[in-house]
């Protein structure tokens, strides 16, 4: 007989394609000490009988009650943990002023680090109540404070990659909220991704660190270069915002007649491990300069209805061989669940498909094919993600980690439209992805260990 240190019964919900999910119908998952996935067994297999004599009785046996469900864990791949504290305010106004106006003297505040473990701790909770469980973080300046996020996620058993922001540049950047000089941006850069480094050989689900200037307005010429030389120096991921808002996207434009992308790439920092955000206004070179490189969109479907009036063309970039995944850019856009940006991503490309609010006829409206569905939406925010990090998580397949979110459709405060115990699976996980909330979210696991239950 063999050790699992799990064994689930019960039916999952994963994708098999962008376009197409797989319905794993009352399987077992039997999950290895590691916390990866090591055989899903479905009904008709002769090892299903043998594996439930031998292990329904164990205590680690799981089997879902009636009307609960499993979804991979979903993979945040954009959120700035320090503006959890402003989240829900601040967004009358656009990107550039926000961000002096209020973002920066928030994250300014961040150098206490008494200040920063109230609103990290609470971050990562909250995050993985939502069934966040792998989490690409932007901190602050602030090397000790960042480094405080990385043992958070460790501590909490969330899988974080935590970036210390690097904004060097004195002449685009407070002198409250900066870097001391690019030397020292470097400096600190270099001895966070060491500490990660040593303190993920604690963590069982993985903590990274991650070159990240915040973005190319803030950064000088030196530091990005610098950037780009640690990123290769320790193979790390890199993070930045990419051709977010008219006037960011200007800002590059003016300062190196091309394009972020382009201008990102000159200074090393397009790898296989980097993410970029946003990227409304990538064109078809800078598209292909991402799938060649394998830099993957970071998709924030709420943040970009605020800050960037834009919709970006997943299926275009999908059909160029990009890799994309979602993202909620907390702040920028005010939910910290994935639930509520897979909803706004299938909003806003129906919108850019249907060019509402113009005053052309209807049939010359819009950008025909632009349209995704609910499922592709899912894929973002699940096996999008992994492929975007080359891990081998959001997937509810052999040998992926168990990563994942049970979720309850039967609970009596918060019950699901579900009359009918014969309805189509296909149609209870369209309701489970357009009506679950928080509470709903009764366990998460992370790479085989239970984070969070409600
Ligand atoms: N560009 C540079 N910094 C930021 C930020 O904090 N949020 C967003 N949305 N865009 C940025
Ligand atoms: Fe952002």
């Amino acid at each position: 007989m063999k050790n699992y240190k799990q064994i689930f019964r019960g039916t999952a919900f994963t994708s098999k394609s962008p376009k197409e999910i797989q319905i794993l119908k009352d399987h077992l998952f039997c999950i290895q000490a590691d916390g990866s996935i090591e055989k899903i067994v479905a009904p008709d297999e002769p090892d299903y009988q043998l594996l439930l004599d031998a292990y329904q009785d164990k205590n680690y046996f799981h089997s879902l009650k009636e009307g609960q469900y499993l979804l991979p864990g979903f993979i945040d791949l954009h959120v700035h943990a320090p503006q959890w504290a402003q989240s829900g305010t601040a967004l009358d106004i656009p990107l550039y002023d926000w961000l002096n106006t209020y973002t920066f003297p928030l994250e300014s505040k961040f150098a206490d680090l008494d200040f920063a473990k109230a609103i990290y701790e609470d971050v990562v909770s909250t995050l993985l109540a939502n069934g966040t469980t792998t989490a690409l973080y932007f901190a602050t300046v602030h090397k000790e404070a960042s480094l405080l996020l990385a043992e958070i996620c460790a501590h909490k058993g969330q899988r974080g990659l935590v970036g210390k922001v690097v904004m060097d540049d004195p002449q685009q950047n407070p002198d409250f909220y900066r870097d001391a000089d690019t030397p020292t941006a470097l400096a600190d850069t270099e001895e966070f991704i060491l500490a990660v480094k040593e303190l993920a050989k604690t963590t069982k689900q993985g903590v990274y660190p991650v070159v990240t200037p915040r973005f190319i307005p803030s950064c000088t010429d030196e530091a990005l270069k610098g950037l780009g030389q640690l990123a290769a120096k320790y193979d790390t991921y890199v993070q930045s915002h990419c051709s977010e808002s008219d006037w960011a996207h200007g800002y590059v434009k003016d300062r190196f007649n091309k394009n972020d992308a382009f201008a990102l790439h000159d200074f090393g920092l397009l790898r296989d491990k980097s993410v970029m955000a946003h990227c409304n206004f990538l064109d078809d070179p800078d598209a292909e300069l991402f799938a060649e490189t394998g830099t993957a969109v970071a998709h924030c479907p709420i943040s970009n209805a605020y800050f960037a009036n834009s919709v970006i063309p997943i299926a275009h970039f999908h059909a160029k061989g990009v890799e994309i995944g979602l993202g909620s850019d907390i702040s920028g856009g005010f939910s910290p669940s994935l639930f509520d940006n897979i909803r706004q991503a299938v909003i806003s490309s129906r919108m850019l498909e249907d060019g509402v609010n113009t005053s052309l006829p209807a049939q010359e409206r819009g950008v025909p094919g632009s349209r995704i569905t609910v499922h592709e939406a899912f894929y973002l925010a699940t096996a999008g993600g992994g492929e975007s990090l080359s891990l081998p998580i959001g997937r509810i397949e052999e040998k992926f980690a168990w990563d994942v979110q049970i979720i309850d459709t039967k609970l009596p405060s918060a019950k699901l439209p579900i009359f009918d115990d014969k309805e189509a699976l296909e149609d209870v996980f369209q309701k489970i992805l357009y009506l679950v909330r928080p509470e709903n979210i009764r366990e998460v696991w992370v790479q085989g260990e239970q984070v969070h239950s409600r």
